[in-house]
């Protein structure tokens, strides 16, 4: 009954990196065991689909070989907007085994997916004050077709998947973990990657709304390579403020900066609709993902916004133990935040 729980590894496989991290439990508090990335070949995850599984497979045994792991419970993320959809919503009191019966049923009604494609998870969030006899309920929706391709895909490196989780619960669980859910304000959690951003509106700490978009730091890349009639890889090198054939840095920073603001007006206009369609005032915004790493990108989000934004800090409240590089981890930073949002789950958790 008092088994220790196993701590996991988590496993971020994303479109232009995969990421792996452990965090122990230590009478302290949070620490790392490890964190570190890959990138992969571009195109091998696209438009929500992996297009060679031999390969993705080999590049998580290489990434496990650098941190010196072998076989493990494995915590995977998943996103996309074609594939996987998250809503909270209200249903009478009843109890998890009830829910369990019927949640099938109550996720036709919300997720325009086929039913019989998807695979459906709930968390009961509990009883709504002002309703009585209702309860807030998190529902989560992914395709099935994702979540074997991605298990068959770990199971090919040789790893347990164990717990299939969101990247957006990732992020969100994340933020609790080092920022505390307090917060009277609503924050909005923003994860940029290369090519999905994931946002999640947390109201009184809890996450009220979350959506997958198919936007993402490739629109960078393609913005670089269409104005300079560059190739991919001249355009990944200026946006990681190394030279490239002839082009000065500033220029190249032009395009960045306007890429940036395109992009962010993207995300102005979510935030207009959840304002008039869910009468959700966001009030600050909580980055993370490789996309904050560009040069200026924070900032040209806080004055498209027009509000603060914040680079998370995944480690604000896990320790980096000496024997780990802490320079370069806490460098790249919001790139982590998925795996180490996966690695806090424990199997076990409900
Ligand atoms: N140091 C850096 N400077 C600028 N951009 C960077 C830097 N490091 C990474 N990026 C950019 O961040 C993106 C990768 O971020 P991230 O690892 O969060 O994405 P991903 O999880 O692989 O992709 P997705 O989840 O969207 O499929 C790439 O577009 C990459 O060019
Ligand atoms: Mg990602």
């Amino acid at each position: 009954m008092f088994s220790k729980k196993s701590t996991p590894i988590g496993l971020d496989i994303g479109s232009a990196y995969i990421k792996v991290a452990k965090v122990n439990d230590t009478k302290k508090g949070y620490e790392l065991a490890f964190f570190d990335i890959l990138p992969i070949q571009p195109g091998i995850i696209k438009d929500e689909i992996i297009s060679d599984k031999d390969s993705l497979a080999n590049s998580i045994k290489e990434l496990l070989k650098e941190v010196g792991i072998k076989r493990c419970k494995t915590v995977i993320g998943l996103s996309g907007h074609f594939s996987v959809i998250t809503k909270r919503i209200t249903l009478p009191l009843m109890t998890e085994q009830e829910l369990n019966l019927s949640i099938k049923y109550e996720a036709e009604q919300y997720v325009p997916f086929d039913i019989d494609d998807i695979d459906v998870a709930f968390q009961i969030l509990g009883p709504i004050a002002e309703q009585k006899g209702q309860m807030d309920v998190i529902l989560v929706a992914a395709k099935k077709k994702l979540i074997e391709d991605y298990s068959e895909v770990v199971e090919k490196a040789g790893l347990m998947p164990a717990i299939v989780d969101t990247d957006s619960f990732a992020i969100s669980n994340l933020h609790e973990v080092n920022y505390g859910a307090n917060a009277k304000d609503n924050i909005a959690v923003i994860n940029i990657g290369a090519r999905i951003t994931n946002i999640v509106i947390l109201q009184n700490g809890m996450p009220a709304f979350t959506r997958d978009y198919n936007i993402g730091s490739n629109y960078h890349t393609e913005e670089l390579k269409r104005s300079l009639n560059i190739s991919e890889e001249d355009a990944e090198r200026l946006k990681m403020k190394s030279s490239s054939a002839g082009i000065s840095p500033d220029d190249a920073q032009r395009i960045i900066n306007s890429a940036s603001d395109e992009l962010c007006g993207e995300i102005y206009k979510e935030f207009e609709y959840f304002k008039s369609a869910r009468e959700i005032d966001i009030e600050r915004v909580v980055l993370s993902g490789g996309t904050a790493l560009i040069e200026g990108f924070s900032n040209t989000m806080a004055e498209r916004l027009g509000m603060q934004v914040e680079v998370i800090d995944p480690f604000r409240n896990i320790k980096i133990p000496d024997k780990l590089d802490a320079d370069y981890i806490k460098e790249i930073a919001p790139i982590a935040a998925v795996a180490i949002g996966l690695a806090l789950r424990r199997v076990g958790d409900g």
